[in-house]
């Protein structure tokens, strides 16, 4: 996720101030590099968050129109150089991108051939050269910018200038949000509404497939295949604050409704289903080395580590590969016994924990290939370790991690074939895998659809002080992931336990103001969870079950039932986590906290 913003006015605003200050308000959206062009003064680009490029645009940047951006990195490091806008050869069409152009490796060997000189390493310069390559042909800006975002494959949310026509910047989107502001005598392009509102409240939203033409005056939408949309603006009546949080309450309830985004964004590009095989572009460099290794051990932190947990079951069961899973806080300072035929894994969405990372560090220490599965691009934790999968899961505000554990799950199950396809796993095998990972977007889709229920849900049991989560095999880490987040955003006791040793003794504390919270998916363990949730009743506790659709038993002895579609009993927890994560929310915000930010956390330990 990155932030754009494009203003074209008649003069009577600085477009250089307009932009400046409306970066201010996309800032939650990246903060790895930002910049702006106006075609007057030309372009300024920083590593860093707005407040750096801030201190670098001088008083007098002036400009009646122009682009701007900030950056969450995604292809190329956080430099000066891969920061935003990007440009053509002559330094006269600029772009700005939220999104990822997967073909741009074919489309930039082309553009050399073809003579264009490249500064960056970013998949966006590449679209620059592209309608450079047209305007050649076309001489006309817009058609030759329709002709290049036909040739693009990927996801899109963009503004393009030519410093031959100033006034008029085209819009396209595919994938990613882009809103118009209609104004007086001036036009705006963002990400979202909020640099738009202090301007105008009336706003056109673009659908996918769509490019929008705005100059002051007027603003025309058109689908990429040419025919005209005609779609009257609306007035929207959020605050910017609103705006930021895609008129969602909280950032956590936001980035938990991006959950199917989020899966389709971490698969892309990385799945050949036909050939049931995962291409993970950032461990090319150690593939051999990767054939070789007899053992990982997994270190991180928090939600990362019940992430590795999950990771551990997928490995073992599909890859064969032995894997244990260690906090970052323990594994360094024990005497591990590694070599050079271990993997030390770590997961971590910020890359800066410090407990995770010299968790790294000492297996690098002690000879290990080191791996990362992280969120953040140019991290402390991506840069040490030897190679690693990136989550592209965008930023996460909130500071109880939902999106980022659903993104590391799905990385997680990408590794599993391809370390599995490396050794024993069949064809057919990584092929049913492939295809289920694909299927999961439209399931979490259908899980969003009992958002009303599951608040209902919290609302029912939010006078109770305690909770237990039992859940088993592929579940078990899931019911530690449902208990942390209910005690972290609303303070209550919550604890997971193993379905299985609940008779050692949380059984205990089950009374009937103690509800338990049971993960009993139809897999391979469900019988056994079902006993369990019985012992749980015979002690009068009230349940609440998670099962999958179609189990009309579970009903007839848990007090409450969610569902979540089937699914490969790998990927349930994929599925299972989001309605704990909703409940969680929906407990906390009834009782008035602040769930963004809870008392007493950080979205990043980077202190021991
Ligand atoms: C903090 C956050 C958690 C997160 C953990 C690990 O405690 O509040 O949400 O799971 O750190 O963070 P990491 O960035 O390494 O995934």
């Amino acid at each position: 996720m990155c932030g754009i913003f494009a203003y074209t006015g008649k003069g009577t605003k600085d477009a250089g101030k307009v932009l400046l200050h409306g970066l201010t308000a996309l800032e939650y959206r990246g903060y790895d590099s930002a910049g702006i062009y106006t075609p007057e003064s030309g372009s300024i680009k920083t590593p860093g968050a707005v407040a750096e490029l801030k201190k670098k645009v001088p008083k007098k940047f002036n400009g009646k129109s122009g682009i701007a951006h900030l950056r969450w990195a995604t292809h190329g490091e956080p430099t000066k150089i891969n920061a935003h806008p990007h440009s053509d050869c002559q330094g006269e069409l600029w772009i700005v991108h939220n999104g990822i152009i997967e073909n741009f490796k074919e489309l930039k060997e082309k553009l050399v051939k073809a003579g264009h000189t490249f500064v960056s390493e970013s998949d966006t310069e590449v679209f620059a050269h592209l309608v450079e390559e047209h305007m050649k042909k076309t001489k006309d800006f817009e058609k030759a910018a329709i002709a290049a975002l036909k040739e693009i494959r990927g996801t899109y949310g963009m503004a393009i200038q030519y410093k031959g026509e100033p006034e008029k910047l085209i819009a396209a989107r595919m994938g990613s949000p882009i809103v118009l502001g209609v104004g007086k005598h001036e036009h705006f392009i963002a990400s979202d509404a909020s640099p738009i509102l202090p301007h105008t409240k009336k706003v056109v939203f673009l659908e996918d497939g769509e490019i929008a033409v705005i100059t002051p005056e007027t603003h025309t939408v058109y689908k990429l295949e040419g025919s005209r949309v005609t779609r009257a603006p609306e007035e929207i009546e959020w605050s910017a604050e609103e705006a930021q949080k895609g008129g969602h309450e909280h950032f956590m309830l936001k980035e938990i409704m991006e959950g199917a985004e989020v899966i389709e964004n971490t698969l892309r590009g990385r799945l050949i289903p036909e050939k049931g095989l995962a291409k993970l572009g950032g461990l090319e460099g150690v593939t051999k080395k990767l054939a070789k290794i007899d053992r990982i051990i997994i270190v991180a932190c928090g939600t990362a580590y019940y992430a590795g947990l999950v990771g551990e079951y997928m490995l073992e069961e599909h890859a064969g590969i032995p894997v244990e899973v260690e906090l970052g806080s323990e594994f360094r300072y024990r005497k591990p016994v590694i070599n050079e035929k271990t993997i030390v894994l770590a997961i971590s969405q910020s890359g800066e924990t410090l407990d995770t990372l010299e968790a790294i560090r000492e297996g690098k220490r002690r000879g290990a290939l080191t791996l990362g599965i992280v969120n953040t691009v140019g991290s402390t934790i991506a840069r040490e370790t030897d190679a690693g999968v990136y989550n592209h899961a965008g930023p996460e505000i909130g500071v109880a991690s939902t999106k980022a554990f659903v993104s590391q799950l799905v990385a997680l199950a990408l590794l599993t074939i391809f370390l599995g396809r490396q050794r024993g796993m069949s064809l057919v095998e990584g092929k049913k895998i492939a295809k289920e990972l694909k299927a999961l977007p439209a399931k979490v889709q259908k899980i969003f659809e009992e958002k009303g229920a599951i608040e209902k849900l919290a609302r029912k049991y939010s006078g109770a002080r305690d909770f237990l989560f039992i859940g088993r095999k592929y579940s078990y880490p899931v019911a530690f992931e449902g208990a942390l987040k209910l005690k972290e955003i609303s303070y209550i006791h919550a604890e997971g336990c193993g379905a299985g040793e609940m008779k050692h003794g949380p059984l205990a504390m089950i009374d009937e103001k103690f509800p338990t919270v049971a993960l009993a998916p139809s897999d391979s363990v469900y019988e056994k969870v079902f006993s369990a949730i019985q012992q749980i009743k015979a002690r009068r506790g009230p349940v609440i079950a998670l099962a999958t659709e179609g189990n009309r038993e579970v009903e007839k002895i848990a007090d409450d039932v969610l569902y979540i579609p089937e699914t490969l009993e790998m990927l349930t927890p994929i599925l299972s986590v989001i309605p704990l994560q909703l409940f969680a929310y929906y407990f906390a915000r009834n009782k008035g906290y602040n769930v963004d930010r809870p008392r007493n956390l950080a979205k990043s330990v980077t202190v021991e």
